[in-house]
């Protein structure tokens, strides 16, 4: 059985006072036993946040890592050092880390090798940007970043990944996909990787959802039959509306 799994993804959000508000309220709620929810604080409370969750099912994780074990890499944090402070999961290759930071598939790559020397969980995100949807390249963009930035791995590596897809169009924007067109992008990633894996590797990997997800959206989008989830920003930053979301689930 695939798991459900809903991530907050805060961005560049939340100091240190405004993450302790959030864990506060966040372990006063009844978190349902058959969802993983994660939350990815910024590196600066990644730590504090650990902490005060060591009780708690919700699991704390990275927005991203750098590709190198260590060294001469101003401002970078590595692998190691997020283990270090009790994070076992990154998320690779978010559209802003791909538009802002240069992050092209064969970095990705290294990233996702890096993760798995350092037995770390991936969340690797994908998704086209409105011109790709709109000149109908959507398929082939996605397959291009799976196969470049993913596909390189063993199949024994794929009980560490998790898929995300989300369309650059709809982060952020308030524009979400319809549920038909998340569902056909969902289906059509499982097909390639079980055209490039198995059919196993394939029913098993969860494929989250992300691209403003909110209370009103979220139970029609996790209820397509290859949707796992969701990876959730501005959503994410309230405990409510992220509990309305984890709660969505049929
Ligand atoms: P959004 O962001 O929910 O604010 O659209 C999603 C994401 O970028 O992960």
């Amino acid at each position: 059985m695939r798991k459900q799994i809903v991530a907050g993804n805060w961005k560049m959000n939340n100091d240190l006072a405004e993450t302790e508000m959030f864990l506060v309220d966040l372990k006063k709620q009844v978190i349902p036993e058959k969802v993983e929810v994660m939350i990815a604080p910024s590196f600066t409370n990644l730590n504090h946040a650990f902490k005060s969750l060591r009780e708690h099912p919700v699991e704390v994780i990275a927005q991203n890592m750098h590709q190198s074990q260590n060294g001469a890499f101003t401002g970078e944090v590595s692998a190691a050092m997020l283990k270090s402070v009790g994070v076992n999961t990154v998320i690779l290759g978010h559209s802003e880390r791909r538009e802002y930071f240069n992050e092209d598939n064969a970095t990705l790559a290294e990233k996702v090798n890096t993760a798995h020397d350092n037995e770390m969980r991936v969340i690797f995100c994908v998704g086209e940007s409105l011109e790709d949807r709109k000149n109908g390249n959507y398929f082939k963009f996605v397959e291009k970043q799976l196969s470049e930035g993913l596909f390189h791995v063993s199949e024994e590596t794929w009980k560490d990944i998790v898929i995300a897809y989300e369309p650059i169009w709809a982060i952020g924007t308030g524009e979400t996909a319809s549920p038909e067109q998340v569902q056909e992008m969902h289906q059509y990633i499982r097909k390639t990787i079980a055209e490039n894996y198995s059919q196993q590797i394939a029913q098993e990997v969860s494929i989250l959802y992300g691209g403003s997800v909110k209370p009103d959206n979220a139970k029609e989008i996790f209820g397509q039959p290859d949707v796992d989830g969701g990876l959730i920003g501005g959503a994410s930053l309230k405990v409510n509306s992220f509990m309305e979301i984890i709660n969505s689930f049929q």
